[in-house]
């Protein structure tokens, strides 16, 4: 075979149909191989021949069907030419309780790993299944004809069709829609132009009432027609060919986004999952303030006298109630049925309480450092109650540094022991580190798509905080569904290590492991659920609430009803999870992690409560309170345990 070399790239960027050939030989799939190679008219030399021009294929993303073809002059000579395949993508979401296209476009997993794929010759889709709530169609848009086109669609959803002027996603518009309201009967009219390339993506959602199988019909009058006709196959390529990812629900990053959802995410931003802007002052900077006191509520237990302590005594009896002002309230969360009183995490805190006690503190630290600090507000306060020896609180405020102008986050534990001229001070041993390395462990088997949202999440928090001291540890049981090399390499993460060991899943095992492959002790490790959103103020809060040889901390995370996601949180607070658990490395060493009856665990269940036990035991301190920057989604229980 001669060697063709191209010269001069891309003459006029025309495209021609050039020929016909029959593929033979390959699988069957929903659309039967092209029969039609798209060329891209392009000068090219051969080597011996200088003068020799031919026709070079243009290549638009994959597809590429290498086959030799017989130049017009030369029948010996013979080139490349990419075959396209004919149709679109399409991206099937089943099962995931996302009926509106809201719902999907908020879904954190929307839109890079559907849980089904194929491609499919044209849009005319009458579904049976029942199951699917959303359906996204991709790919290129390639008319014969140049002139003004009209586009309909029809459904028994909600339906958006997005056409752009070029192969980019980003230039889209929206071309139709579906239901269509009386008034906007006259369609508008879209300029194409014969043997261009057009990006369209179209979205469908099968509404919340709607409980039959998927109908989408994509129609368009052509200006040579009179009448609307369903586009045919011909006109359609689709985006890539993922026929290998078309049985597995692995996430995919080249995927592009789609550009209906940029307005329909915008509309539904959560303030909690906001990141915090402000820097925090250093508990140095304030150490004058007060005097430090010991810290040792009444209620720890002594680890030398554990008499009557009985499993999960730890949840039921030892995690005390945090009291917040003002009070963590998420919009669409519900007051749920009262959970048992042990599993209420956190009660309002009375305003002027609250006051009180920043009156106090902020009359001391003003006095203190005379003409440094002036107080702005109260962004948030917390309170702890030990009846025998006084209240402690965590006190969030707002303070500017007068000599440089600047506005700080100032977040300290003040103690106010019982007693009527008892003055405030810092508890001993609760000043937290604002720089402590922080580890996320996150152990999975078979959810790849949910581990790499995880790593997405990490990133955007990394992103969000400039945090250097955030890491990441996965410990995976060999899912085939996800490269996790690749997907941090790919990532912009630095700090992060993985384990991958195959087998069956067990939580308990690989969560020891995990933190068993931290070599810092003097960092916080945490215990990461699959299929959560969480929120950049999270690592702060953990940070907050772990104090070493003194505290553990469990959130209380919400728990998404289906269809609900951290943008549009519908859901109830998780009483009884603790699946995320935060504490000082070298604490979870000294009580030992989880309790022999747990090791080599396969099944769910009793395992994060047990951890709770091991720390009580330890003589350390529960932290619960509300965090409304963590979601957990509603999800099919499928994949990752074994049957009990
Ligand atoms: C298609 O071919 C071009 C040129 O050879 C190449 O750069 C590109 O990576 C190929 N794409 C795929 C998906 O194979
Ligand atoms: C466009 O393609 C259709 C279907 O292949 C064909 O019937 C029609 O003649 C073509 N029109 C032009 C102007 O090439
Ligand atoms: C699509 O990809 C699969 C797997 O990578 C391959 O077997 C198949 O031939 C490809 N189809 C086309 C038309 O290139
Ligand atoms: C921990 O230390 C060991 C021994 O020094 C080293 O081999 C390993 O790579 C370290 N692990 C991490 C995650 O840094």
């Amino acid at each position: 075979m001669k060697r063709l070399l191209v010269v001069a790239v891309c003459v006029v960027c025309l495209y021609i149909v050039l020929a016909v050939y029959s593929i033979s030989g390959r699988g069957r799939s929903s659309i039967q191989p092209t029969e039609v190679a798209l060329i891209q008219t392009e000068e090219v030399r051969m080597e011996n021949e200088p003068t020799t021009k031919a026709k070079v294929v243009h290549f638009l993303k994959g597809l590429n069907q290498t086959e030799e073809v017989h130049m017009e002059n030369e029948p010996t000579t013979k080139a490349k030419v990419v075959h396209f395949l004919k149709g679109l993508n399409q991206h099937t979401w089943t099962k995931n309780c996302q009926r509106s296209l809201e719902q999907l476009c908020n879904f954190p997993i929307f839109p890079n790993a559907p849980d089904s794929r194929s491609i499919v010759k044209n849009v005319y889709i009458t579904s049976s299944v029942k199951d699917v709530d959303g359906i996204r169609l991709l790919g290129f848009l390639r008319p014969n004809v140049t002139g003004e086109y009209l586009f309909t669609v029809a459904s028994n959803g909600v339906v958006e069709v997005w056409l752009s002027k070029s192969i980019s996603w980003k230039d889209g518009a929206k071309v139709a829609h579906y239901p269509t309201k009386p008034q906007e009967s006259s369609k508008l009219g879209v300029k194409l132009a014969a043997h261009s390339t057009y990006y369209i993506d179209i979205l469908y959602a099968r509404g919340s009432e709607n409980n039959d199988g998927a109908q989408i019909q994509l129609s368009w009058k052509r200006p040579d027609k009179n009448a609307f006709e369903v586009i045919g196959g011909q006109y359609f390529a689709p985006y890539n060919n993922d026929s290998d990812k078309a049985q597995m629900k692995v996430y995919d990053d080249d995927l592009p986004d789609v550009l209906a959802c940029a307005s329909l995410r915008l509309k539904f931003a959560n303030k909690h999952m906001k990141s915090e802007t402000t820097s925090y002052l250093e508990s140095a900077a304030v150490s004058k303030a007060l005097n430090f006191c010991e810290y040792k509520p009444s209620y720890l237990l002594d680890p030398a006298n554990l008499v009557g302590f009985g499993q999960y005594h730890g949840v039921y009896r030892h995690a005390h109630k945090t009291y917040s002002f003002p009070y963590s309230n998420v919009d669409g969360i519900a007051r749920n049925p009262a959970p048992g009183p042990a599993f209420m995490a956190e009660n309002p805190l009375e305003e002027r309480e609250a006051r009180s006690i920043v009156d106090k503190y902020v009359a001391s630290l003003e006095k203190s450092y005379a003409g440094k600090y002036k107080f702005r507000s109260i962004k948030h306060v917390e309170m702890k109650a030990d009846p025998q020896k006084g209240k402690r609180y965590l006190l969030e405020l707002v303070v500017q540094d007068l000599t440089d102008g600047k506005i700080y986050l100032l977040s300290e534990y003040v103690f106010l022991p019982n007693g009527k001229d008892a003055s405030l001070c810092y508890p001993s041993g609760l000043q937290w580190d604002k720089k402590a390395d922080v580890f996320l462990i996150l152990t999975a088997k078979n959810l790849g798509r949910w581990v790499h949202h995880f790593i997405k999440n990490v990133e955007k928090i990394v992103q969000e905080t400039k945090d250097d001291h955030l890491h990441v540890v996965i410990y995976d049981f060999g899912s085939p569904d996800i490269d996790i090399e690749q997907a941090f390499q790919r990532s912009t993460l630095k700090n992060y290590h993985f384990i991958i060991k195959p087998g069956r899943y067990s939580r308990t095992n690989s969560f020891s492991e995990a933190i068993k492959s931290i070599n810092n002790s003097d960092a916080i490790v945490v215990t990461i659920d699959l299929h959560l959103d969480i929120g950049s103020q999270t690592i702060n809060d953990i940070r907050k609430h772990c104090s070493k040889g003194k505290t553990v901390y469990a959130p209380q995370i919400v728990f998404l009803h289906c269809g609900g996601s951290s943008n549009m949180p519908r859901g109830v607070w998780y009483h009884y999870s603790y699946g995320t658990i935060a504490m000082y490395k070298r604490d979870w060493e000294t009580f030992g992690g989880f309790s022999q009856g747990f090791f080599n665990k396969v099944t769910w269940g009793g395992e994060d409560w047990d951890i709770i036990d091991g720390a009580v035991k330890g003589g350390l301190e529960i932290e619960r309170k509300r965090a409304p920057w963590i979601y957990h989604y509603h999800h099919t229980k499928d994949g990752m345990w074994q049957k009990r």
